[in-house]
């Protein structure tokens, strides 16, 4: 440990991203990114900002992304939002640090499931907020009775991560009900692949916050852009703490692809139509090897063998050049967690799942 290190860094934990390995010819269904390029249309959105001498990139961003914030609130016309109940920013893990900073840390501890996104826990050590982890049911289901209790803010991903379980809406709406003392968090990270999203409820609940990403049903990981939907009190909390730590967290490509992805309804529509067929014959076939597959809402699944060890799986997997997610803990050690591919990818892994357990 270095002694120039602060207290806090010492104590820290710090998340782990699933593996980006460097090899080309890898089956790679480990983060959850899409198997289908971005939209042409935000391509070409960058291109045109990248210009033939790039004389854009002169200049910073528009610190508050006006031309994405429209295009969101077109995107969801039928919520009714305003501009003023978005917030955007790096990823959504950067808009869920901000989330956790500028409105969950208050003196009551908050609530999370206890098998989630485990990058929660982790903003809660880096900004000292007490958490209490809540006990999934035994189908791996958020129950919505087990969070009566005081808090000091709720966070939940719907679809959950990584078991691909969905809240359905109702319950959603009972949660945010409940507990109007407290924001309470949606990260739909991955509901365009099943689920019906709670941005229809903000208008009505003022302590409703939805998260969202383009990095999943929009295939642009790698440009970074998340967003945060909610009453315009709970933006402007955000914006404080963005404006107190990098007001460009947007740079001008990713404001312009991000436009462009949002306003490109058709595509979206194609590609995550597509990502739910695949994963309705990948679940087919990996059953009929024996698998036990929990329902999912997500772009991948999670999935677990009778008779075979989870871990030893993942590694043989891996001599074959397919890399799925296994995580080492509790309840869940002996699940796989497999992003849905394109077909010739899903079909490669159950290729070599049969030689592994034939
Ligand atoms: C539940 C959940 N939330 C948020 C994220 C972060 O996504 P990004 O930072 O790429 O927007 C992920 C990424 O895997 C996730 O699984």
């Amino acid at each position: 440990m270095n002694p120039f290190w602060s207290t806090l860094v010492q104590r820290l934990t710090p998340y782990v991203p699933g593996e980006q390995p460097k090899l080309a010819d890898l089956v790679k269904l480990n983060t959850n990114e899409n198997p289908y390029p971005p939209s042409p249309l935000a391509l070409a959105a960058m291109q045109a900002e990248l210009g033939s001498d790039g004389a854009n990139l002169r200049l910073y961003p528009d610190p508050n992304a006006d031309r994405l914030k429209e295009a969101i609130v077109a995107h969801f016309a039928a919520a009714s939002l305003m501009p003023a109940q978005i917030f955007v920013g790096n990823g959504s893990d950067e808009v869920l640090a901000h989330v956790f900073m500028a409105l969950l840390k208050h003196e009551k501890p908050i609530l999370m499931p206890d098998i989630s996104y485990s990058f929660y826990p982790v903003y809660c050590e880096l900004y000292g907020i007490e958490h209490v982890s809540i006990p999934l049911g035994e189908h791996f289901e958020i129950r919505v009775d087990d969070y009566a209790r005081e808090n000091g803010g709720i966070v939940i991903a719907n679809p959950n991560a990584p078991t691909g379980h969905l809240l359905p809406l109702a319950e959603v709406e009972r949660l945010v009900a409940a507990h109007p003392q407290s924001v309470v968090v949606v990260d739909e990270a991955y509901v365009d692949f099943g689920g019906d999203s709670a941005i229809a409820l903000v208008n009505r609940y003022a302590n409703l916050l939805v998260v969202r990403t383009l990095s999943k049903s929009h295939a642009l990981a790698g440009l970074r852009v998340g967003y945060a939907i909610g009453h315009s009190g709970l933006i402007e909390a955000l914006d404080r703490v963005k404006n107190s730590f990098n007001s460009y967290p947007l740079d001008r490509l990713a404001i312009a692809g991000a436009t462009a992805a949002m306003a490109d309804s058709v595509y979206l529509e194609e590609t995550r139509q597509a990502i739910m067929r695949s994963r309705a014959t990948l679940v087919a076939k990996l059953e009929s090897l024996g698998f036990d597959v929990l329902p999912s809402a997500a772009n991948f699944i999670f999935a677990s063998h009778p008779q075979h060890d989870a871990a030893k799986l993942a590694a043989e997997l891996r001599q074959r050049k397919v890399i799925v997610r296994h995580f080492k803990l509790p309840r869940i050690d002996q699940h796989l967690r497999i992003s849905i591919g394109a077909d010739a990818q899903c079909q490669a892994l159950v290729d070599a799942l049969k030689e592994i357990i034939a």
